[in-house]
């Protein structure tokens, strides 16, 4: 009888596609797509050890899956796969021995061996890459799609567990980039968000980030073209000039700050000072003037004072931001700022994160107020909670609601976009300007 598999996507994007490949790499093997945890005879958490409290969440679900059964009365096969697996290990199985298989995120594609009976733990950061031994992609692929270019991190911010989790930066062939950007828009696709926990730092022996950029951009069929996460170490000038030149490429940058202190981005290591990261906000402003930033910010590192989260609110309101992100400090194991004296309590972390986000608030609802009146394409994505309703994205990664009876998911409609809320905005449909196949 067929078996039936489902992954759990837990964290960021890069966990989205690996999620994508895995799913693609167990029907190839024969496994049928089940419509949820319940009810697969195999279930891959696919996980994330970022903050504590994402990497807490995966042993409740094992909990929750141990005690499940089958129609047939049988128990599912329960895979951890992602960066808690990498991070814990043969761990894992001794905490939770439920679980069957331990798989990280570089060793993937031996999964289904791994399923056969070969091996419960493989956390190998193998040098022959994962990618040239996956399936093809599949035939049918969502109207905005991701791509991962690069994965790993040598940047080693000192609250972070990334360089550990995924190890040092590796960028793809920018060929065999370039041949599954065809085939994802052949699949469907009109959009690209190209990955990496540090996409910008992207370098294929000659090939630089921008020259990718320039590549996947010139794919025929291709409408829009965005990439995440960058570092601003790695936002040179050549990068900066695409934001001018390929006008694929979408007007929105996530570049992650973390806080508005220079005291504070010594002691992450960040390698950047309020002013650099400013300076390219500048650059990147002159090059494309209706730039859309959005970041990501951490509260209550080891030390922060009152004055420097001040400093972290001035920055939010200096730079206007279109969205961000923003975290309380989760010391991790094994990073240097979990051992660093002077923790913050967790009721002034609490505070702050409060203020933070009441702060971006107000900066996304001004950003998205100050796009009312303007016309722009919508590329829809999903369906809204009132009928005729759907849901796509603008140029600057709003959510746009709109109410067109002849559009369907994977169109793009013209919109004069006419109210906005602090998450989203509503758009009237002038033109449909292109039906999905
Ligand atoms: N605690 C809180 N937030 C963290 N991030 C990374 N490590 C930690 C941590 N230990 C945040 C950073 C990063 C985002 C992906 O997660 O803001 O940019
Ligand atoms: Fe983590 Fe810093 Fe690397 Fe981003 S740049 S993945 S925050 S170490």
């Amino acid at each position: 009888m067929t078996q039936s598999y489902f992954v759990k996507t837990f964290g960021c994007q890069m966990n989205v596609y690996d999620s994508e490949r895995i799913g693609e790499l167990l029907e190839a093997e024969g496994y049928a797509a089940a419509p949820d945890a319940a009810r697969a005879d195999v279930v891959v958490l696919n996980t994330c050890h970022i903050r504590e409290k994402a990497a807490e969440k995966v042993y409740s679900d094992i909990g929750r899956l141990k005690a499940s059964r089958r129609p047939n009365g049988i128990k599912p096969v329960v895979v951890v796969a992602g960066c808690v697996a990498q991070a814990e290990g043969a761990e894992i199985v001794r905490r939770a021995p439920a679980v069957d298989v331990v798989v990280g995120p570089n060793a993937y594609h031996r999964l289904p061996a791994m399923l056969r009976g070969a091996g419960a733990v493989d956390t190998d950061m193998p040098v022959e890459s994962k990618f040239m031994q996956l399936p093809p992609r599949r035939a049918v692929i969502p109207a905005s799609a991701f791509l991962t270019v690069q994965e790993g991190c040598d940047k080693f911010c000192t609250f972070c567990v990334v360089p550990y989790t995924r190890g040092a930066e590796l960028s793809r062939p920018a060929d065999a980039l370039v041949a599954e950007a065809e085939a994802l828009v052949a699949g469907g696709a009109s959009e690209l968000t190209l990955l990496g926990q540090n996409v910008n730092a992207y370098r294929d022996v000659t090939t630089t980030f921008a020259e990718l950029l320039a590549r996947i951009a010139g794919v025929r069929g291709l409408v829009r073209l965005r990439y995440t996460t960058s570092h601003p170490r790695d936002m040179n000038d050549e990068l900066i000039a695409a934001h001018r030149d390929l006008p694929q490429l979408m007007p929105y940058l996530h570049l992650p700050v973390q806080s508005g202190s220079d005291r504070l981005l010594k002691a992450m290591n960040r390698a950047h000072t309020r002013s650099s990261y400013l300076n390219i906000l500048d650059r990147l402003r002159a090059a494309r003037a209706d730039i859309a930033l959005s970041g990501d910010f951490i509260v209550g590192f080891p030390g922060e004072t009152d004055a420097d989260f001040a400093d972290t609110l001035s920055i939010v309101r200096e730079v206007g931001y279109a969205q961000a992100y923003s975290f309380k400090y989760s010391p991790r194991p094994g990073t240097p700022a979990a051992t660093m004296g002077e923790q913050v309590p967790e009721d002034v972390k609490d505070a702050r994160l409060a203020e933070l986000q009441a702060t971006i608030g107000e900066t996304a609802l001004a950003f998205n107020r100050a796009s009312v009146g303007k016309r722009c394409d919508v590329l829809l994505e999903r369906p809204g909670r009132r009928p005729g309703q759907l849901i796509g994205k603008s140029p600057w990664l709003q959510s746009v609601f709109v109410v067109s009876p002849s559009a369907k998911i994977g169109d793009i409609v013209t919109v004069d976009l006419i109210d906005a809320q602090p998450n989203s905005l509503e758009g009237a449909p002038v033109i449909l300007t292109r039906a999905a196949a």
